[in-house]
């Protein structure tokens, strides 16, 4: 899958957020080494706080598709996604949760993840890495001295 069908995964995916609150909805397709497809979208809540982000939601399912270990490119994009296509112009990149989930999954296939940060248009792409996203990261190795 080319880089533009990943994105169009990742702004289909966004029309199936649940984000009453924000009303941004975010959409985000991950793909495998094998080339496999999962997508994820937030998911929002009356209590703010338990809200889950589109990269969370699609690891989730990655997970279960085909392993963390074998995520190699990630898209996301957000913006209005009230009507039939989503809109926005302002490129989506991951939170500071999401950067560190992400982290997991390269931690365990010990790449540099390729993130496509794009806009709700799909017109604008930041091409990211994870370990440009969170340099310093916590990740296995801080808990070699844990009991
Ligand atoms: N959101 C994501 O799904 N991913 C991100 O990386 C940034 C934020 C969601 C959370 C919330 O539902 C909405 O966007 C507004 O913050």
């Amino acid at each position: 899958m080319n880089e533009e069908q990943l994105i169009e995964r990742a702004r289909g995916a966004a029309l199936k957020a649940y984000a009453p609150y924000s009303r941004f909805s975010v959409g985000c397709a991950i793909e495998s080494v094998d080339g496999e497809i999962v997508t994820g979208a937030n998911m929002e809540n009356a209590c703010y706080r338990l809200g889950l982000c589109a990269e969370q939601s699609a690891l989730t399912t990655a997970q279960h598709a085909f392993g963390l270990d074998k995520v190699r490119r990630i898209a996301v994009a957000g913006g209005d996604g009230s009507g039939s296509e989503l809109k926005g112009e302002a490129p989506v990149t991951p939170c500071g949760g999401c950067r560190q989930a992400i982290l997991e999954a390269a931690h365990l296939s010990g790449t540099d993840i390729e993130i496509l940060a794009a806009s709700g248009d799909g017109l604008k792409v930041e091409r990211l890495r994870i370990h440009n996203l969170i340099p310093h990261g916590f990740g296995p190795a801080n808990l070699k001295d844990s009991a």
